[in-house]
């Protein structure tokens, strides 16, 4: 079966075709015909994060084009044109005129290419830029008639962790899911497939938001991640003293809740405190912060692992790209229960993209879950639970 992706819920736009097959996470394989992604990182850097309105406009502007580039890559451009009512066209697309234009110049040369379903992503994200990919999927269903499943970005961060080359990893439920991205931090419990319990979530900030904040507060470029992330290990490196010292906050908590915001401040209390930061301090800083951050999402992860009894557990999203956070959850397990499995994503696709969103969009479309298109709306908190 062929899944068209599509992914515009933040700063990536992104468009893949697969090819799938299988019943199950058992047998599922898959092959990866195209896959486009342009990131706007370099636009929103100078905001130091993402700015909404920016990104719906960047969205309808790739979108065609990366489409297109999907489809010639998998060979399934199909000479045209494709006869479709261009007055109902013209009201769906009404907010997005440059995609419209488009769209509609595209049309006029391609015909319907061979794709069973169009999955795009109806939620969580920005909601700006949700509605630009649910628009455009909505006007290729009007076009070529194909069905649609309504995405969720969760569940894509949940599949794409269990993603082992051309198929999913072995495991076995109960599955505890840490995702941890740039809107979201949570404990997910799964003891069935594709069934999702919430077991704890941040109350405040997101721990990819507080990287992005703390390495602001550093003078580092947005997305703060990575380069904190490359500060703390040059402190590690070099073995530079530890001055600094940062909370855990809510790490002996009896619950499974996060909460971010007060470490933030807490850097920015240090960096204010010492305006002049030598660069070996901003590099021990940035160590501690990622130390704090580890500690917490390590120390409620595995005491979740503890009381539910978990056989996996799967961390996912942009976050989980974090070579430290992965390095110290295997260590942690491999102490604890080296019986329990430890899912990652595959390096490269651990930040946003379209394989992700195909990939759920595959296992509801065996289950004809498809969405509604006149109904189907973006959904900036859409919840897996
Ligand atoms: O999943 P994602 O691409 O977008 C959202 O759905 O939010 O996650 C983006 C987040 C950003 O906050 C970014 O700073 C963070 O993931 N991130 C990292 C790393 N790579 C990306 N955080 C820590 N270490 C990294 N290596
Ligand atoms: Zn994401």
């Amino acid at each position: 079966m062929k899944i068209l992706g599509i992914e515009t819920s933040c700063d990536e736009t992104a468009a893949c075709l697969i090819d799938a097959s299988g019943t199950g996470p058992a047998d599922f394989t898959y092959q990866v015909l195209g896959n486009a992604l342009y990131s706007q990182v370099a636009i929103h850097a100078p905001y130091g994060g993402v700015f909404p309105n920016l990104a719906k406009r960047e969205h309808a502007k790739n979108l065609v084009p990366l489409t297109q580039q999907v489809l010639e890559q998998s060979n399934s451009l199909v000479p045209g044109p494709t006869p479709y009512d261009t007055e109902q066209m013209s009201v769906l697309l009404a907010r997005e005129p440059e995609l419209l234009e488009q769209l509609s110049a595209f049309l006029a040369h391609y015909g319907k290419p061979d794709i069973d379903a169009i999955a795009v992503t109806a939620g969580p994200g920005l909601e700006p830029a949700l509605w630009v990919g649910v628009n455009f999927a909505r006007a290729l269903n009007l076009a070529w008639d194909i069905p649609i499943v309504a995405a969720n970005h969760m569940e894509g961060h949940v599949m794409m962790s269990m993603v082992e080359g051309d198929h999913l990893a072995a495991f076995e439920f109960p599955v505890l899911s840490l995702l941890i991205s740039g809107g979201h931090t949570e404990l997910v419990l799964s003891r069935e497939w594709m069934q999702y319990e919430r077991i704890g979530q941040t109350r405040d900030d997101a721990v990819g938001e507080a990287f992005d904040k703390v390495a602001r507060v550093l003078g580092l470029p947005y997305p703060g991640g990575p380069q904190i992330s490359r500060l703390a290990a040059q402190a590690r490196a070099e073995n530079i003293t530890p001055v600094f010292n940062l909370p855990r906050p809510m790490m002996g908590e009896d619950n499974y809740d996060f909460s971010f915001s007060g470490l933030k401040t807490a850097v920015k209390r240090l960096a204010e405190a010492h305006p002049d930061m030598s660069d070996d301090q901003k590099k021990d800083l940035a160590r501690e912060f990622e130390d704090a951050a580890a500690d917490v999402l390590v120390a409620k992860t595995l005491r979740a692992a503890e009381e539910y009894g978990v056989q996996t557990v799967l961390v996912g999203g942009g976050v989980s790209a974090n070579t430290h956070i992965r390095t110290e959850l295997a260590r942690k397990i491999g102490e604890v229960d080296s019986s329990i499995k430890l899912l990652v994503p595959p390096p490269d696709l651990a930040t946003d993209n379209a394989i992700m969103i195909a990939l759920p969009g595959y296992f509801h479309a065996i289950k004809k879950e498809f969405a509604d298109a006149n109904e189907l709306r973006a959904n900036g908190n859409l919840r897996l639970v």
